[in-house]
C-alpha cells in the first residue's frame, strides 16, 4: 500500500499505509491523528483539515478549486505550499507524500 508521512504539530513523524480510496484527510484522521479535526467531514467547508504539502509534490496533486482556494485564504498560518487534505485523494502515484499538519487557527 502506498505510504504517507505525517509530521504533527509537535514535530512528530510517522508513516502510515494508505488504502485506496481514501483521502489525505481520511487517511489522517483515521490513523488516530486527533488535531486534525476535519470537522466539516471532508465537504470543503471547514479549512480545519489544513495541511502543508512538501513542495516535491506539488506538480502531482489535483488542482485547487476557488473553494478551497476561499477557505485557506481565511487561514493565518497559509502558505504556498498549503492544502486542504480532503481535497487530495490518496494513491499510488503520491506513494511516500509527505504533509505537515498546519497550525491550528
Ligand atoms: S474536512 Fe472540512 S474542509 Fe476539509
Amino acid at each position: 500500500m502506498p505510504k504517507l508521512i505525517v509530521t504533527t504539530r509537535e514535530g512528530e513523524t510517522s508513516e502510515i499505509e494508505v488504502e485506496t480510496g481514501l483521502t489525505v484527510m481520511e487517511a489522517i484522521r483515521d490513523n488516530g491523528f486527533d488535531e486534525l479535526l476535519a470537522l466539516c467531514g471532508g465537504c470543503c467547508s471547514c479549512a480545519t483539515c489544513h495541511v502543508h504539502v512538501d513542495p516535491e509534490f506539488a506538480d502531482k496533486l489535483p488542482e485547487m478549486s476557488e473553494d478551497e482556494d476561499d477557505l485557506l485564504e481565511s487561514s493565518d498560518h497559509r502558505s504556498d505550499n498549503s492544502r486542504l487534505s480532503c481535497q487530495i485523494p490518496f494513491g499510488a502515484e503520491l506513494d511516500g507524500l509527505k504533509v505537515t499538519i498546519a497550525p491550528e487557527d
